[in-house]
């Protein structure tokens, strides 16, 4: 007799539920399946410059050593992130990726019983964290479509309505992805000062080297005022070293000792925590990324309101495009003209498409082939 495969049912109530993690479609598989070349990808909020050439030598260097493992504790990347924050190296937990933490954050602090909130539209990657650890998600319904300002962003009394005696975490992606919303510094100390005692707020800034948005909070200030809050931060973005995975959060030291019991020993490699010293130490570069997505997205939200779009402003690398009918054809003619977006329905927007910022050239392409894909897709 054989044996009846359960597996599924054997998984962790949490997993069972689980939807797993879309990730924008990678080039080599559009080439594969439509059969296209020149594709350009738009869809993963990657940074189109690539790391500069320094990183790229300190990358080539510390491959040489890749026979010893890494240094689990990252000394070296953990001093120049604690100068760089004004806290100390006790206070900096590495991560493969940002990600990485922000799921250790749920790991270390959550169970069944206990909950977490974040927005509806808010990064997916909350939902997938909490989910798997088997607590309660409290989902904050997002400001309206038409919000003058914050179209879909977090809404502050929506968030402090869900906090509870049982809240743990809060999570608050500043700038949001997909919605590219942000929180101003009187509406996130709001959310700290309500803040039940027991909980922590887990900030997600992986944008935030873009941002210089007058009154975007100084997390690091509020760090030393809410000693509650986390901060998280990407290499993936303005530095663009995606493709490495390293990220990494400032806490409260305690908070930072606890994710070091839970992470893997190993968790960021030696080619990445060598890339990370020399990304920091390459401030033309962080300038040079920052003015390119400046001119990116004011080329894009042009180029999309002169085809009739109202594009709201995004402190990301991204904006997000409202279609207002289903975004599922767009999508797919545009990966027929070989450009690749991102749809969103995962994020409970069926009708809106998140378009990363490209080089002039690539946002024009961009431009060029949407009217002719919202034709063909009609
Ligand atoms: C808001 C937000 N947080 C965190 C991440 C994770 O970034 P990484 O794991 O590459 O550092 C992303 C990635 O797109 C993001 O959009």
């Amino acid at each position: 007799m054989t044996r009846e495969l359960r597996f599924s049912a054997l998984a962790a109530p949490g997993v069972q539920a689980l939807q797993p993690y879309v990730p924008g479609k990678p080039m080599a598989e559009l080439e594969r399946e439509y059969g296209v070349s020149q594709t350009l990808k738009l869809a993963s909020n990657e940074n189109p410059l690539g790391p500069s050439a320094t990183v790229l030598a300190a990358i080539k260097a510390a491959a040489a050593q890749v026979r010893l493992y890494p240094d689990g504790a990252g000394h070296a990347l953990k001093l120049r992130l604690a100068a760089r924050h004004g806290v100390g190296p006790e206070q900096i937990t590495l991560g493969n990726g940002s990600n990485d933490v922000l799921v250790l954050m749920a790991e270390a602090f959550l169970s069944a019983e206990l909950e977490a909130i974040y927005d509806q539209h808010a990064f997916v990657v909350y939902a997938l964290a909490v989910q798997a650890v088997g607590a309660i998600a409290r989902i904050a319904p997002s400001l309206p479509a038409r919000h003058a300002s914050q179209p879909l962003g977090h809404d502050p009394e929506a968030i402090k309505a869900a906090y509870g005696p049982r809240t743990r975490l809060v999570y608050v992606a500043n700038p949001n992805n997909p919605t590219g919303t942000w929180l101003d510094d009187a509406a996130l100390r709001g959310l700290l000062d309500a803040l039940p005692v027991d909980a922590l707020l887990v900030l997600d800034e992986a944008y935030a080297e873009y941002v210089t948005e007058p009154g975007y909070p100084d997390s690091e200030k509020l760090l030393a005022e809410y000693p509650n809050l986390v901060i998280t931060r990407s290499f993936s973005k303005a530095f663009g070293l995606a493709g490495l995975r390293i990220g990494y959060s400032v806490s409260h030291a305690t908070v930072a000792e606890l994710l070091n019991r839970v992470r893997q020993p190993f968790n960021t490699n030696s080619i990445a925590q060598a890339a990370a010293v020399a990304a920091l130490d390459d401030a033309d570069f962080l300038v040079q990324s920052r003015a390119t997505n400046q001119a990116g997205l004011a080329q894009l939200q042009q180029g999309l309101a002169e085809q009739g779009f109202a594009v709201p402003d995004s402190l990301g690398n991204f904006v997000l495009l409202d279609l207002a009918r289903p975004a599922g054809p767009v999508y797919e003619a545009l990966l027929r003209a070989g450009i690749i977006v991102r749809p969103v329905a995962n994020y409970g927007l069926p009708n809106y498409l998140r378009i990363s910022v490209g080089l002039p050239e690539q946002n024009a392409r961009l431009l060029a082939e949407l009217p002719r894909c919202l034709a063909e897709a009609t």
